[in-house]
């Protein structure tokens, strides 16, 4: 007697497919990336299905990842601006780094940091051989949670310079600029010399360009300086320090801005107190800012 064949069950509708990749998934052994997997899964499904993706558009973000990928250089990275301006990395940074209440609180690294930069005495300028720009003196101590000073805390400072380019943008220069390494004094103090940061696009040449055209969004950051300012038994911080008048505070491309960050950069238009005690020559910024460092 003939025996009938046993009927193998094929994953045919949407639904069936999200199960089968799901329980592919389930054995993996590290439970980390176990739930990262099966989660990854579950929402990439779902858009998918919400959106009711087409064949063509699928194509088009196969098309957009492979240039993003590209653009990429070790003087470039696309996908770190990618994730900047989805505000992946502002949300990864609010998981990782959250702060006590009181500590200064972190904002995004982005990719303009290089290794480096000069050892500043107090008062060391960043901005030499700048052209243009209002000099600003940037002072103010590195405290901790009790607010006893830090001393020999570093500050690794990085901007963009007066034409909101940073040094790696310019391919005339090959040496690091607008980048400097100070340490806090005895008190915790620190005094930097700049000029006042300017708001300047994120690069649109690339994939991430055309997304924000595509999208009807701009390209602008607010005028902000980076600092990475480090010492020993105290979590790091990578923070920036905003200028309270820019125009982009409230709508900066890659949602790095948080109101404790936010400074008043006053203009020194006389030979004034702070013109004697920094030792320069009117009109000048100054903007204090205390960093409060949580222990480790
Ligand atoms: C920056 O501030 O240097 C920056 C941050 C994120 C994306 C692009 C630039
Ligand atoms: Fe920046």
């Amino acid at each position: 007697m003939a025996t009938t064949p046993a009927v193998k069950t094929r994953f045919t509708t949407e639904d069936d497919i999200t199960a089968e990749v799901l329980r592919r998934f389930e054995r993996t052994p590290d439970p980390r990336l176990r739930e990262i997997m099966l989660s990854l899964t579950k929402h990439i499904h779902s858009f998918v299905k919400d959106v009711r993706l087409n064949e063509g558009e699928w194509w088009k973000a196969i098309e957009f990842l492979t240039a993003t990928g590209q653009m990429c250089s070790d003087k470039r990275q696309e996908f770190i601006l990618l994730s900047d301006t989805m505000g992946v990395s502002m949300l990864v940074d609010l998981i990782s780094n959250g702060k006590p209440p009181g500590a200064t609180e972190s904002t995004v690294f982005g990719p303009f940091y290089r290794e480096g930069g000069p050892e500043l005495p107090e008062g060391g300028n960043v901005a030499e051989g700048a052209e243009g720009g209002t000099p600003t003196i940037v002072y103010g101590r590195v405290l901790d949670m009790r607010g006893h000073p830090i001393a020999g805390a570093a500050l690794d400072v990085w901007q963009a310079d007066p034409d909101g380019l940073y040094d790696s943008l310019r391919p005339e220069l090959e040496d690091l600029h607008m980048r400097g390494i100070f340490h806090s004094d005895a008190d915790g103090r620190y005094v930097i010399r700049t000029t006042r940061p300017v708001h300047y696009q994120i690069p649109t040449d690339g994939p991430v360009g055309q997304m924000l055209a595509a999208t009807k969004r701009h390209p602008w950051r607010p005028a902000h300086i980076h600092f990475k300012v480090t010492a020993e038994g105290y979590l790091p911080l990578t923070t920036h320090l905003f200028d309270d008048v820019d125009e982009y505070l409230d709508s900066d491309a890659v949602f790095g801005v948080k109101d404790s960050l936010i400074c008043n950069f006053p203009l020194h238009e006389t030979r004034d107190e702070d013109a004697l005690k920094f030792g320069i020559d009117p009109p000048f910024c100054t903007a204090k800012y205390d960093f409060v460092l949580a222990r480790a």
